[in-house]
């Protein structure tokens, strides 16, 4: 038998084959235009990342929901869709699907983590605000029992306009801390009917979209799960639930999941914590991402195709990470913001990508940084790697000013 290697095909269990172990991860672009209609950037970003030679694509969270923005430029598909924005949507998946790419539309709905930019008027599980400034995230109102089932409806029919349009299939956003991680997190979720309660009431939303989009979409359609692999927070979804709701999952019927981990108040998906909470500056991680740990265990419990996220930047680290057998798929975020073709020049002996991530001023750049190349990207531009942190946040924050305003104005 020949070893696995990055550039090994693999099935899922729907049928669809995807061509090698790259997976892009999902990176919000903020390309919207001021309907949050999917625009020509779109189309270039996206051809980008095609010709990039990513096996599997995930867009970028899309919401389900146009009161509930996860920030004022995202793509939304909530309601029949008209002739020019199914247009656009398969404008946007003949790009991404060029070149044999599995293209996944990530489908979320923020909840509390909605930005007071573009909501005054939240919704949660319960009641319960971030410990995050009010300024930046008002006070959530808890849910009623209307809108939960609303909400099931809305990412089934999200998932049948993405496939309607052209793409491969969806991703359910279930980290993060956005609405439906909120769902699994005891701490959020104190609701006292079918939703809340035991772990298996809070992971029933979750489960019922999950069966819901396989009943609209059909048995070929790839259905991925993004999950936190523990929230890091005392009282909180931790890895023992995550390593339960990983199997109902596999019984649900999904084909691909994708784990990361944290959320606005912990932010480990961007490298604070390994999958064990230990602090990844501390530790003495020989294995360079931050969720392998967990992965192990995940093995043990399930067969689902698995992608990791999280700190991969070197083909060593990658290749050793799937010789292991702790995964099935590598996931790049930040490498992929300036090098849309990171898979391609690893897959040709590259051994690092993302070295820029060093040379940025001051070091911790945030996620300004990033969101900006994306949009060098969609606007057809080179990326800026000259550009230094504090630049790109002041540019951010005036982006986002213009985007919110575009919608207001309309
Ligand atoms: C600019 C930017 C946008 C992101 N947007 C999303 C998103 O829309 N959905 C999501 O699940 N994760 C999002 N993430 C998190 C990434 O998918 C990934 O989990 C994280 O960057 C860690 O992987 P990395 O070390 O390879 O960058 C985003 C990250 C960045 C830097």
């Amino acid at each position: 038998m020949n070893a696995i290697s990055l550039a090994s095909p693999l099935t899922l269990p729907c049928g669809v084959t995807v061509k090698n172990r790259f997976g892009k991860a999902p990176l919000t672009e903020g390309l919207s235009d001021g309907w949050n209609r999917a625009t020509e950037r779109h189309v270039s970003l996206y051809g980008r990342w095609a010709a990039g030679g990513s096996g599997i694509v995930v867009t970028g969270n899309v919401q389900v929901d146009r009161r509930y923005l996860e920030r004022p430029g995202n793509v939304v598909i909530d309601g029949p869709q008209d002739a020019e924005q199914m247009a656009r949507l398969k404008a946007y998946a003949e790009a991404g699907t060029a070149n044999d790419t599995v293209l996944l539309m990530q489908l979320n709905h923020p909840g509390r983590q909605t930005p007071r930019r573009v909501c005054e008027a939240p919704v949660a599980p319960s009641a319960v605000k971030l410990a995050l400034p009010e300024s930046a995230f008002a006070p959530p109102r808890a849910m009623t029992a209307e809108e939960v089932d609303d909400v099931i409806a809305r990412f089934t029919h999200a998932s049948k306009v993405a496939q309607d349009a052209g793409f491969t299939g969806v991703q359910v956003h279930s980290a993060h801390g956005y609405l439906l991680s909120q769902f699994l997190t005891p701490l959020v979720n104190q609701r006292t009917d079918q939703w809340g309660g035991s772990l298996e009431n809070r992971a029933r939303l979750l489960l019922t979209i999950c069966r819901s989009i396989r009943e609209a979409c059909g048995p070929s359609y790839v259905i991925s799960v993004k999950l936190n692999s523990s929230d890091f927070q005392q009282g909180g979804f931790d890895s023992d639930d995550s390593l339960q709701v990983v199997q109902w999952l596999e019984q649900a019927g999904i084909d691909h999941l994708e784990i990361s981990g944290g959320n606005y108040e912990e932010p480990s998906m961007m490298g604070s914590k390994t999958s064990e909470g230990r602090s990844v500056a501390e530790s003495t991680v020989k294995r360079e991402a931050y969720f392998l740990d967990y992965a192990e265990k995940i093995r043990g419990v399930t067969k689902l195709p698995l992608m990791v996220t999280g700190g991969f930047r070197s083909r060593a680290g990658m290749e050793e990470a799937l010789a292991s057998g702790a995964l099935d798929m590598i996931g790049l975020g930040r490498p992929m913001c300036v090098d849309t073709d990171a898979p391609n020049k690893l897959l040709a002996g590259a051994e690092t990508v993302g070295t820029w991530e060093k040379e940025i001023k001051p070091p911790k750049a945030g996620m300004g940084w990033f969101a900006l190349n994306l949009i060098r990207h969609g606007d057809g531009l080179d990326p800026d790697t000259a550009m230094t942190g504090e630049e790109a946040i002041k540019a951010y924050v005036a982006n986002e000013e213009a985007t919110a305003q575009m919608l207001e104005g309309r």
